[in-house]
């Protein structure tokens, strides 16, 4: 029942229109390298306005630990940062809107998701969900291509794994599993 819930939250919030407002743009570019803030940049508008939330969130949470709100971006925050801003990047690669990704979902619960992983090099509809459904792999990839911070990269590709196999430090690990309720 919450899954559910959850997918039509989901589906709704795709067909909101609009990316994230200029002050969380420039605070983005802020925060990310040059290769970094290209890649969030070729993201569809929404994902770009859900990650920049998500990342202010994450920023509030962890205020008073590590976090000073309002404080210059430095280098023991900026990776946290970049990790919820790029976790689901891989999905650019899917060329699957936010509606078709919910689909994609319910495909690989009904067919299983070891057998829709397999799809990632089929043509056409196939293709785009097994490539979306092993986003993190993908945006693993891209993020070594961009040079990101090493814990970025492991985040990037562990967001969907049990958090007992999780390699970030737990309660950074658990703040950007919370707040990315995607
Ligand atoms: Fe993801
Ligand atoms: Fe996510």
């Amino acid at each position: 029942m919450g899954e559910l819930t959850h997918l039509v939250r989901r589906f709704f919030a795709s067909v909101q229109r609009g990316g994230p407002t200029e002050v969380d743009r420039a605070w983005v570019e802020a925060v990310l390298s040059r290769s970094e803030y290209e890649l969030w940049a070729r993201q569809y508008a929404p994902d770009r306005r859900h990650s920049a939330s998500v990342a202010r969130r994450v920023e509030r949470e962890l205020a008073g630990e590590e976090f000073i709100e309002g404080a210059p971006i430095n280098e023991d925050t900026r990776w946290v940062l970049a990790s919820a801003l790029l976790h689901d990047i891989g999905k650019i690669e899917s060329g699957l809107g936010t509606a078709g990704r919910v689909c994609a979902t319910v495909v690989a619960k009904v067919l299983g998701a070891d057998r829709v992983t397999g799809w990632i090099d089929r043509d056409g509809c196939r293709g785009r969900v097994g490539r979306y459904l092993n986003h993190p792999e993908f945006g693993a990839e891209l993020l070594r291509g961009a040079r990101s911070d090493p814990r970025t990269v492991a985040w990037a590709s562990e967001h969907h794994r049990p958090a007992d196999s999780w390699t970030l430090p737990a309660e950074i690990a658990r703040v950007l599993h919370e707040f990315d309720n995607d």
